[in-house]
């Protein structure tokens, strides 16, 4: 096949894996196009990440929307089956780990267009995450598995993948950190909400297993209730999570709390703006995990598990889970004692998209 490389995108966390390939490839003079499923589509989850960004439209938008797994699992492998069998791609890259992303490696696979998984090898080992499921079998069925850690190198090689199929080329999305710090750091966006840089929290809630759950997202709640009384908490709410909010009538109890914000989803630039001024971050997502390893703010992570545990084990990152007791007592010892300090990991560097313009490439050249 000799058509373009095609990456494909479909929900929030992707996006800011994307640019910088998108970038690196253009860099390269390699004829690269970004596939968009729709999986997301409010322009507050999709959109404003594109104009942020700088990323040019993406060539094909599908629009599959939300549905149930099988449903927009299926949409999209129908959608993108006919964009792969037009534009006869030389390679597919998928990111991250949402539906999109497995959906994507099934139907280039089947077509046996290569497949190459950046941010490849991550386990959490829990399979109640639809993530889970996602990662391992897009892992099973991609030629070429880019990893951000040595940890994940480590999960594929104990599952049994080549060695010559794995390359660790680190961190996709500290690239587009590292690029876009300053512009965000320059909107000032605490001070517009009236806050004071290094004296609040920044809370991220989505995981069905936390929100879809009332009694779990109830003892979460409580919890905040009460580290509001020590410091302002912003709270961007997902749109799942706005929605839980309303079903489990919760939200009340939030709104009523004097010191926790709740807002509408931000753009990137708009949230690392708030993000890179916090004191701290409550969140169950993982690149939120990542950003704030690569930033040196403390991280509570709001999950019995996680996938990255590199941000554990050099990074600033805590896995409290969901007790409402431990929650308190971590977010007490971030504010009287500062929290973890940590270090950023190999190869979140900035350069990760070039090594994966590299990796790429020479796989390509070895098969022709
Ligand atoms: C998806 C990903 C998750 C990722 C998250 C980031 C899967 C399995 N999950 O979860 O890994 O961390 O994106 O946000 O792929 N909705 C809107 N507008 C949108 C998108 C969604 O209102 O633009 C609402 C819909 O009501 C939908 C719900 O949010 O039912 C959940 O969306 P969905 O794409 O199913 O999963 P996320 O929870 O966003």
């Amino acid at each position: 096949m000799a058509g373009p490389i095609l990456t494909i995108v479909g929900a929030r966390p992707n996006f800011m894996k994307a640019a910088p390939i998108h970038r690196a490839y253009e860099q390269a003079g390699v004829p690269h196009e970004l596939i968009h499923t729709g999986q997301h589509y409010d322009d507050a989850m999709s959109k404003v990440f594109f104009d942020d960004l700088g990323m040019p439209k993406p060539s094909v938008y599908l629009g599959v929307g939300s549905a149930s797994h099988a449903v927009q699992t299926a949409t999209v492998m129908i959608g993108l089956e006919k964009v792969f069998l037009e534009k006869k791609p030389r390679m597919v890259l998928v990111v991250g780990d949402v539906n999109s992303t497995m959906a994507a490696a099934l139907v280039a696979s089947k077509l046996l267009i290569p497949v190459a998984h950046v941010e490849a090898g991550l386990r959490s080992r829990d399979w109640t995450m639809p993530e889970e499921v996602n990662r391992v079998v897009t892992d099973s069925i991609s030629d070429l598995l880019l990893t951000p850690s040595p940890d994940a190198d480590e999960n594929l090689l104990a599952e049994g993948k080549p060695k010559e199929r794995i390359r660790c080329v680190g961190n996709v999305m500290i690239d587009t950190l590292f690029m876009h710090l300053p512009r965000a750091k320059a909107l000032d966006v605490p001070g517009q909400m009236g806050l004071v840089p290094g004296q609040y929290g920044v809370l991220t809630l989505h995981r069905p297993s936390n929100v879809d759950d009332a009694p779990t997202f109830e003892r979460i709640i409580s919890a905040l209730l009460y580290v509001q009384e020590r410091t302002p908490l912003v709270f961007p709410v997902h749109p799942r999570t706005r929605a839980r909010l309303s079903t489990f009538d919760l939200g009340r109890k939030l709104e009523a709390a004097p010191n926790i914000k709740l807002v509408e989803p931000l753009g990137y630039l708009e949230f690392m703006s708030l993000v890179s001024r916090s004191r701290f971050c409550l969140t169950d997502s993982g690149g939120l995990q990542e950003e704030t390893t690569a930033l040196g703010i403390p991280c509570l992570t709001l999950r019995e598990n996680t996938e990255r545990p590199i941000t554990v084990e050099e990074g600033t990152n805590t896995v409290v889970g969901t007790d409402a007791r431990r929650i308190r007592e971590e977010a007490d010892r971030i504010l009287t004692s500062g929290g973890r300090a940590g270090r950023v990991p190999a190869l979140w560097d900035g350069k990760a998209s070039e090594r994966i313009v590299q990796a790429t490439l020479q796989f390509l050249n070895a098969r022709s």
